[in-house]
């Protein structure tokens, strides 16, 4: 598909090659005359934000790149951000890349309007209660096939005050509109194009598997799958595939919003994998989702069945997702990531504390979690 078509469930998605070159029509139709691109380091090195700069400056439109963020963003980036919004005297952000750059756009949106400390914005103390509507109109813009975080409510920052990665939630942090154009992602290289795709593709897995009700959810989830099983190894194998590149960022923006049901076991065991080792969190969830599944099995059979049925497997579910894997070069284990067994205590400890596990399809105790690091050792 070449052309840019529209819709809407629940974000308003903007979607074709080429598709940021409307970017000064979506602003105009947001009331933003003055925007701030909030962008990482990588992207600027590559010259991705002159895609963005090229349209806004085609429309008039006084813009302004803020782009000293760190890859897993803490409360300082989000704080010099908001200053460069005040400074620019900034009407509207537009958040271009990976989950970093787009939580810190949307944690900006709520800094520059929002009074309490952002702690208290934090989901764990219901901080959605406390947010309005009145936040500058936000564009997002992805650059990367896995997060969704284009089409999400949450914004996961460090903060100073909490010490972790806190998550601000709350529904009127979801961008305006989501913009997914494939172009701006041929140049990402082919493992991080596996390992992000591995992640959109465990949001609509553990989502489907989570037992709350949510059948508008379960049938994105359904679909997000099949788009992930047909077009990751092309984007993986031709990096500027630009159909199969376009298809994966659909596959990650339904992940994302399937999401919404809840997600399981496989992103609480990934998640101590990357905060304690450095380990990508696309690659954690990928070395960890066959494992996950076994344990799922006797819990989930009918839903596992419903996704064989889904992505047309020959054998199990699970069998599918490890050949696609292998398919893409995610390693089979994790001691081909550096762990030992001496390190999984201490992940059992910290992957029973994390919120994913809740909505698991079977209950996971402290000593599952152990079990389940052991079995993929
Ligand atoms: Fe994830």
């Amino acid at each position: 598909m070449d052309a840019t078509v529209e819709f809407s469930f629940p974000t308003r998605v903007v979607f074709g090659p080429g598709s940021v070159g409307g970017l000064g029509d979506l602003c105009a139709d947001l009331g933003i005359t003055r925007p701030l691109v909030i962008t990482d380091p990588g992207l600027v090195a590559v010259g991705i934000p002159d895609r963005i700069t090229a349209p806004l400056a085609a429309a008039s439109l006084p813009h302004c790149v803020f782009h000293d963020i760190q890859g897993n963003p803490v409360e300082r980036n989000v704080l010099d951000a908001t200053q460069a919004f005040v400074d620019h005297g900034a009407d509207g952000v537009i958040g271009l890349g990976g989950g970093s750059a787009l939580d810190v756009a949307k944690a900006v949106r709520l800094r520059a309007t929002h009074d309490l400390p952002l702690e208290e914005y934090d989901e764990y103390v219901e901080g959605w209660k406390k947010t309005h509507a009145d936040v500058p109109p936000m564009i997002a813009i992805a650059t990367t096939a896995g997060t969704g975080s284009e089409v999400g409510r949450a914004a996961v920052i460090t903060l100073e005050s909490t010490g972790r990665k806190t998550v601000l939630f709350g529904p009127h942090l979801m961008p305006n509109v989501a913009v997914l154009d494939a172009e701006l992602t041929v140049g990402l290289p082919p493992t991080l194009t596996a390992w992000t795709g591995m992640d959109a593709l465990t949001h609509s897995l553990e989502a489907y598997l989570s037992p709350n009700f949510h059948p508008f959810c379960d049938a994105v989830a359904l679909h997000g799958l099949r788009l992930c099983f047909e077009f990751l190894p092309g984007a993986y194998e031709n990096g500027s595939d630009t159909a199969a590149r376009g298809m994966m960022l659909l596959a990650s923006a339904m992940g994302a919003t399937a999401f919404q049901k809840g997600l399981g076991a496989t992103h609480s065991l990934a998640h101590p994998l990357s905060t304690l080792h450095g380990i990508h969190h696309g690659l954690a969830n990928a070395v960890m989702l066959p494992t996950v599944l076994d344990y799922n099995e006797e819990a989930a059979s009918r839903r596992l069945a419903d996704v064989a049925h889904a992505i047309g497997a020959e054998g199990t579910a699970a069998e599918s997702i490890a050949t696609l894997s292998a398919r893409v070069n995610i390693p089979g284990s994790l001691s081909e990531l550096g762990i030992t067994e001496a390190d999984l205590p201490a992940l059992a400890e910290e992957a029973i504390l994390d919120g994913c596990h809740l909505t698991n399809p079977r209950k996971v105790t402290v000593d599952d979690m152990l079990d389940m690091y052991r079995a993929t050792l």
